[in-house]
């Protein structure tokens, strides 16, 4: 029977069991996966999917340097159990998901979430345990693995007042915990509170609006270059972690009248910069009279992918334009 179907029939039951949800122990061979949670959580599913989160264990980069899943001492971080438990352990079950639902949700039998419950109708156990919840809403959580980042973060911190790494990391939008995908769902979901929450989407640039990233700074200007300062206002290091190859580099944008891109200037990062770390570069600009728009645009390479994303665009126009 599909979810939702069931859903409708337990309002009319008013007991049905869910407890095959939070009644799992890490060391179980089956659990709930991602796309059960995903059939009510429907947008924070989405959200997940996309995220290196998910590709944690099926990454061919971390299958390569794990020995094909031999190494027992990588899988805590890369297909975890539950994170919030005193004993690190590895999930049995559903281990390609990676980072999933229940690694950061599931907790002595009921969901852990930094928000106060108030749906007409809960299939599954809620925490109302306010230290837990505290934690769900802190750097902490990420922290169990960022383990570099988070110190990183925490001497930061030290001197200044940093949001928290969900807090740039997630952006703020308003919903409901959970959607509607049919008529009795919809009704359920229309009396359910809607949340000031965080997005599950962990990279900033195709976020709109978001405006946070290193700082880049555009210092001279000639016939033939451009010289430009990187600031890494960051509370932690410009890449940042410690597992892996980090690539950062930009690139020297130049759009065309006619629309066209010509970007093929590609200046790779060097090394890493700490935070508050400054570094220079130069450009050679394209003949001028090619291009309508400049910009220098940052990129990261994402190894899990092959993809490099955009994390922030710096456009600049030259004196004679
Ligand atoms: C049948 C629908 C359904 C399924 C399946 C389901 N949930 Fe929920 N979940 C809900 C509802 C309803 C709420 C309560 C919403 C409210 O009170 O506003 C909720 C609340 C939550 C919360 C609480 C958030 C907070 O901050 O209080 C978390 C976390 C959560 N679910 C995670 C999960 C995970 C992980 C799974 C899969 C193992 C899952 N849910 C499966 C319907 C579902
Ligand atoms: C159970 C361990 C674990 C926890 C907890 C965890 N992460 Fe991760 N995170 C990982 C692993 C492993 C990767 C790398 C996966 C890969 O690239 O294959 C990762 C990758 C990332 C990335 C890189 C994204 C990208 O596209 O390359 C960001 C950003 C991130 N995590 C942020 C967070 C934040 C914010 C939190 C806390 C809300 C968090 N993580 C909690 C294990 C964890
Ligand atoms: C002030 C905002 C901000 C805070 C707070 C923050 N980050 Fe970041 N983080 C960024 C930006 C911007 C990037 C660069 C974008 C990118 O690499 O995709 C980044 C990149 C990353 C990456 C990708 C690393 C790489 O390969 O470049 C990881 C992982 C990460 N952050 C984890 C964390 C964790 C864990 C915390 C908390 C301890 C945290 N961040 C706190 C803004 C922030
Ligand atoms: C890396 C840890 C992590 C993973 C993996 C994760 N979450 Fe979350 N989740 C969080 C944190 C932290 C919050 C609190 C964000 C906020 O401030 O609203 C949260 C919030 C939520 C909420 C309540 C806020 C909202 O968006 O409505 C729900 C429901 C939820 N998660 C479901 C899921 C589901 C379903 C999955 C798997 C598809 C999942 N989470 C995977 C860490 C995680
Ligand atoms: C303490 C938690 C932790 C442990 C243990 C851990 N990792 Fe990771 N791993 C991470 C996090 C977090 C990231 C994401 C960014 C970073 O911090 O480098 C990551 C990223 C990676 C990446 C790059 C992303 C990718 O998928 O391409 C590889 C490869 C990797 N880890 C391999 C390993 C191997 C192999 C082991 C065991 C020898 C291991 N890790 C153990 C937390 C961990």
């Amino acid at each position: 029977m599909r979810l939702p179907a069931l859903i409708s029939l337990c309002l009319f039951l008013s007991s049905c069991g869910f407890s095959h949800l939070t009644d799992v122990k890490s060391q179980d061979n089956t659990g709930p996966s991602a796309k059960e949670c995903g059939s009510c959580h429907v947008e924070q599913y989405a959200e997940w999917q996309q995220t290196a989160h998910a590709r944690a264990f099926i990454s061919p980069q971390f299958k390569l340097e794990s020995s094909q899943y031999d190494d027992e001492d990588c899988l805590f971080c890369h297909s975890p159990g539950d994170v919030l438990a005193s004993e690190k352990e590895a999930r049995n079950f559903n281990r390609n998901e990676g980072v999933t639902c229940v690694s950061c949700h599931l907790h002595k039998e009921s969901m852990q979430g930094p928000h106060l419950s108030g749906a007409l109708f809960s299939p599954h156990a809620i925490a109302k345990n306010s230290k837990v919840n505290s934690v769900m809403d802190s750097s902490q959580l990420c922290g169990v693995c960022h383990e570099d980042t988070y110190e990183q973060w925490q001497n930061q911190r030290k001197n200044k007042q940093f949001p928290t790494c969900h807090g740039c990391h997630g952006v703020s939008v308003e919903r409901a915990h959970t959607k509607g995908t049919n008529f009795f769902t919809n009704i359920l979901v229309a009396f359910e509170p809607v949340h000031k929450v965080r997005s599950h989407y962990l990279i900033l640039p195709n976020q709109p609006g978001m405006g946070i990233g290193p700082d880049l700074q555009f210092d001279s200007i000639d016939d033939h270059n451009i010289h430009f300062t990187l600031i890494n206002n960051l509370p932690h290091d410009l890449p940042t972690g410690s597992f892996g190859e980090k690539e950062l580099f930009f690139v020297l944008n130049c759009l065309r009248t006619d629309g066209a891109t010509l970007s093929d200037q590609k200046i790779t990062i060097p090394s890493i910069l700490s935070s508050g770390e400054k570094k220079n570069f130069t450009a050679i600009l394209p003949q001028k009279e090619y291009c309508d728009n400049l910009s220098i645009d940052l990129f990261r390479l994402h190894q899990s992918t092959g993809k490099a994303t955009l994390i922030r665009s710096y456009p600049f126009t030259t004196p004679n334009k």
